[in-house]
């Protein structure tokens, strides 16, 4: 299915993104000495990026045989799905642009045969397809890599319907800071700067969701002078945007005045045809949310009178009835892995680090856990976290015998 033509240009993008991933590379060699995973079968659902490459070669120098998908039909890069199936041994099923039939058929194809022993996935839908077609054996369990993921999987634990055990890798304290906030935050704001090529400055711009991921774009969109509203309908989070200097307000009102609105909820019709027949003319809609589900995109195309697509790379432009244009950026889904590179290397390193430690955990472990949803073990968070800080040249304090035993008892006051 892949291009073996480009696995060179893809080999060239793996080793440099490779340079900025200390985490993964130190990983790399601990499991081609430990081998965690000999004799394992990985099956991972995930954008088919440069940084994904380098997760799935240190998962092969773990001993494993990896299978792996696209977490989204236009994030593949081709070029890395070649140099993977070429030069890594990687089972690639993946091709960018392909339609949802063909996207599920990839999914069922990673998860298929005996079906594997641990999984890694974005978005819930490799899980989902192992329940609804079930392998002869039940995974060991595995990590699934984003919130809307977990809210799947939390779901499915209530009613019963979980067959095997998973970490919610996205939910760690290190992750969110390092991958949702600062990661997500750059690189929404790259994509939606290489689709619409606007300048931000002084521009108004609409955050809906002020989560970890919204909180980022808030913050990056004000760094380059945008002036920055945010939806919210969680009181604390809308506090927290306040608190900050944002300004906190319903979208129906922000809809009439808002020049770019950007969606980061995890829900579903936040931006509603109601709020895009008030806009003004020139509004940027873009979604920075896991599916294409927020801005309602059936309520878009029935307002419009003309759709002219491509006005840019990612850009199709939407004419209403009086003239006005609002344009959609990446058709709705996920800007910053469609229109842009993802989030940065050293940002997946430390998200991809903590997951490739919690599989290799899993391996030892998962026999133990219940079929739910569990928290990352806090050791792994942890020992990520200083594995980065000491990849990048820094050290920290450690508590003295003293400070211990202070902080450890109640007896001692002032
Ligand atoms: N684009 C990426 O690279 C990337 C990276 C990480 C996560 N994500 C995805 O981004 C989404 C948000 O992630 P998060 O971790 O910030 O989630 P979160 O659940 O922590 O935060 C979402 C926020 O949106 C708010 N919200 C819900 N419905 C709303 C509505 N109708 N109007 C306004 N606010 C609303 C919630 O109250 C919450 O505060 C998820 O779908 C997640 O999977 C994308």
């Amino acid at each position: 299915m892949t291009d073996p033509a480009l696995a060179d240009e893809g080999v060239r993008k793996i080793h440099y993104s490779e340079r900025s991933m200390p985490l993964l590379s130190a990983l790399a060699s601990r499991f081609r000495a430990e081998r965690p995973f000999d004799g394992m079968t990985i099956s991972a659902c995930l954008h088919v990026t440069a940084e994904t490459a380098v997760l799935a070669r240190t998962l092969r120098a773990g001993g494993a045989r990896v299978a792996l998908a696209a977490s989204n039909p236009l994030s593949t890069q081709d070029d890395i799905a070649a140099a993977l199936a070429e030069c890594d041994g990687v089972e690639v099923h993946a091709k960018a642009g392909v339609g949802r039939d063909a996207y599920y058929e990839h999914i069922a194809l990673a998860a298929g045969g005996e079906g594997p022993d641990l999984v890694i996935d974005d978005g819930g839908d490799l899980v989902h397809t192992l329940h609804a077609h079930a392998p002869s054996r039940t995974p060991l369990g595995g990590c699934e890599s984003t919130t809307t993921g977990v809210l799947r999987l939390r779901r499915m634990a209530a009613e019963g319907a979980l067959a095997f055990p998973m970490i919610a890798a996205s939910d760690t304290p290190v992750k969110r800071l390092v991958d949702d906030r600062h990661g997500t935050g750059q690189s929404v704001i790259d994509g939606l700067l290489r689709a619409s090529g606007v300048l931000l400055a002084g521009k108004t711009v609409v955050i809906a969701g002020f989560g970890p991921c919204g909180t980022g774009i808030a913050e990056a969109a004000r760094g380059l002078g945008a002036r920055v509203l945010v939806t919210e309908v969680d009181p604390v989070r809308a506090l927290d945007a306040m608190l900050r200097g944002f300004r906190v307000l319903p979208l129906a009102e922000a809809a009439p005045f808002g020049e770019v609105f950007i969606t980061a909820t995890g829900s579903v019709g936040v931006i509603t045809a109601e709020h895009m027949a008030v806009m003004r003319d020139g509004a940027i809609l873009a979604n920075a949310g896991h599916f294409d589900v927020e801005i309602d995109l059936q309520g878009l195309a029935d307002l419009a009178v003309a759709v002219e697509a491509d006005v840019r790379p990612h850009a199709d432009a939407y004419e209403l009835p009086d003239g006005r244009r609002l344009f959609l950026l990446a058709e709705g889904r996920v800007v910053n892995l469609v229109a842009a590179d993802g989030n940065p290397a050293e940002v997946m390193d430390v998200a991809f680090g903590i997951e490739a430690l919690t599989l290799a955990w899993l391996a030892r472990n998962a026999e133990k856990l219940s079929p739910d949803v569990h928290p990352v073990p806090p050791d792994i968070d942890a020992e990520a976290a200083r594995l980065v800080i000491s990849s990048l040249g820094a050290e920290i304090d450690t508590l003295t015998d003293t400070q211990h035993s202070y902080l450890a008892s109640w007896r001692l006051g002032s």
